[in-house]
């Protein structure tokens, strides 16, 4: 087993370039035929990017958030971070409506005002300098899981992941993918497999391409294949990411991931949650009180832009779902592993 990664050959793609005047996003809605970024010059054009899903994945909306802050911070004068704060209180709410199930978002902006209430004159720097900081944290962040989360995994054994929680979800690396990554790299994964995660399709357009460019093969599955796959003995883990992990455990994520996570119990899979603590919420107490997000029906009526279901058909399109922690065997952060999480043992590694 090969026992240092080379980080740099495993994640080549970004999705947030800060150049100074705009902020551009990897449009994720083109990939993976158009690689594209789109530029954003104002705070109301990022929280348009992050509700029409241009850039997607917990981190990575809570990064451009940021970002989103100090590009509103350009329009104002204020003699010190209090006032300036002030000021901005209603861009960072806008920005915090995009979208409200992944609290990295509204945990990026509590974070950007707290700073800024505490900022003196030099209150435009030190915001750029926080932003920046939330950006380079999440990266090291993901690389401190990537090898926290493969030592779990036994050498030779197949994961199937869900969604995508790459480099495209995050600063670079990613949650579950970076444990994914580290995993191939020091050959305790043989087989990936990765959910087309119907109807927005983040594993068929952004995982197995993300993949693809650092050279990691996978193969895909339709949504519906996972139970009928984890019978085959072809998987022994199924590791996801997080958009929210409440106090006692239970964890939203994209939807989907609850039928894997009973599929994976009835099989005798583990099944493994990644994510940095910026997605663990202390002050959510279970998954019983977290809003889900529910998108628009018309993305279950058509493939590609082309319609397959017929007019006059009702859809309810829920984007998220909650995984309760009895069947969650390790929720893998930055800060250290728990494993079979509960209320003591999140509040153990966690505080209040
Ligand atoms: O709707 P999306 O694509 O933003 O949903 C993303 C997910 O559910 C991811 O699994 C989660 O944000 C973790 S990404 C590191």
């Amino acid at each position: 087993m090969r026992s240092k990664l080379d980080f740099d050959r495993y994640d080549r793609i970004r999705p947030i370039r800060w150049i100074g005047e705009a902020l551009e996003l990897l449009d994720q809605r083109k990939l993976p035929f158009v690689v594209e970024y789109r530029s954003c010059a104002s705070s109301d054009e990022v929280a348009a990017a992050i509700r029409d899903l241009t850039v997607r994945g917990a981190p990575a909306i809570g990064i451009a958030a940021a970002w989103g802050v100090v590009l509103a911070a350009r329009g104002i004068d204020a003699p010190d971070g209090a006032e300036a704060a002030h000021k901005l209180e209603p861009a960072l709410e806008r920005l915090n409506a995009a979208r409200p199930t992944a609290v990295n978002l509204a945990w990026a902006l509590a974070r950007m005002r707290r700073t800024l209430g505490e900022a003196g004159p030099d209150w435009r720097d030190v915001v750029e300098r926080e932003a920046r900081d939330i950006e380079t944290e999440d990266l090291a962040a993901n690389r401190a899981m990537g090898t926290l989360g493969a030592a779990l995994i036994e050498a030779g054994s197949g994961v199937l992941t869900h969604c995508n929680t790459g480099s495209l979800a995050t600063a670079g690396f990613g949650t579950a993918l970076g444990v994914i990554r580290a995993g191939v790299a020091e050959g305790r994964i043989t087989r990936v497999f990765a959910g087309e995660t119907r109807p927005w399709l983040q594993g068929a357009r952004l995982t197995v391409w993300e993949l693809q460019q650092d050279g990691i093969d996978a193969t895909l599955i339709a949504d519906s294949a996972a139970a009928h796959l984890m019978k085959t003995g072809q998987v022994q883990w199924v590791v996801v990411g997080a958009d929210r992990i409440c106090a006692n455990g239970d964890v939203a994520n994209k939807i989907g991931t609850y039928q894997l996570a009973i599929s994976a119990r009835h099989h005798g899979l583990k099944f493994m949650v990644v994510a940095s603590s910026s997605t663990v919420d202390m002050g959510t107490p279970s998954g019983d009180v977290i809003e889900i997000e529910e998108r628009d029906p018309g993305e279950l009526f058509g493939v590609g832009g082309s319609r397959t279901v017929a007019e006059g058909i009702a859809a309810w399109n829920p984007v998220f779902d909650v995984t309760p922690h009895e069947l969650i065997d390790a929720i893998v952060t930055e800060k250290g592993v728990v494993e079979r999480p509960d209320e003591v043992s999140m509040r153990h590694l966690f505080g209040v």
